[in-house]
């Protein structure tokens, strides 16, 4: 073939290991309907910025360091994070991996999150503790898609490496890791119940 593929951009998917994790979710959303309740400043931040949903991105993003329960998750999900970076050849010989930031999204039905990244970062991604049927997934878009130039448009069939978006669905238990520069979003939930997930950042030294 005399066309190669280069500079590709890689998406980890993974359910979590089964045992224990149907009491692991239970206790990760009471835990997320507590801290709700209780994070004030948390509420005003989301009203202004995270309309018709909660997040404690802006004021509780540290829960693997102040919830013995967020702990267990974070355990769980840095096996995932090394594999990632193995998959995507990253040298991390003498360095260590540690999480940085760790915070709730509770979106109720029409709740949204427009397209953003994740600065200081190098694998963000997230984790889902209670998915309704039908709920959306996790979209994320071609990071070169501001320099498709003058380019046609990608036929409906093409190639999955080939496709300007792709789509995750969310599914209660799954762990989704990405670069964190690629850009994502959720499109607003259509369903009439809550889509609870964890969203965390991952760094090294
Ligand atoms: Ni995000």
């Amino acid at each position: 073939m005399p066309t190669r593929t280069w500079f590709s951009t890689s998406i980890y998917s993974e359910l979590l290991k089964p045992i224990g994790l149907t009491r692991l979710n239970d206790e990760l959303a009471d835990e997320c309907h507590r801290i709700r309740e209780n994070d004030a400043g948390g509420r005003r931040w989301s009203a202004k910025n995270y309309r018709g949903g909660f997040t404690s991105y802006a004021s509780m993003a540290e829960l693997h360091r102040t919830s013995s329960t967020f702990a267990a998750l974070e355990k769980r999900i840095r096996t995932h994070v090394l594999r990632f970076a193995r998959q995507l050849d990253m040298d991390l010989r003498g360095r260590s991996v540690f999480m940085t930031d760790c915070w709730i999204n509770i979106m109720p039905g029409g709740a949204a999150h427009g397209l953003h990244l994740h600065p200081l970062a190098f694998v963000s991604g997230t984790y889902y503790v209670r998915t309704p049927p039908g709920c959306s997934g996790l979209k994320f878009e071609d990071p070169r898609l501001d320099r498709f130039m003058a380019a046609p448009p990608r036929r409906a069939d093409a190639r999955p490496g080939n496709r300007p978006f792709v789509t995750y669905p969310a599914e209660a238990g799954r762990v989704v890791l990405f670069e964190s520069w690629l850009r994502h979003e959720v499109t607003a939930n259509p369903t009439e119940q809550e889509r609870i997930s964890v969203s965390f950042n991952y760094s090294w030294s």
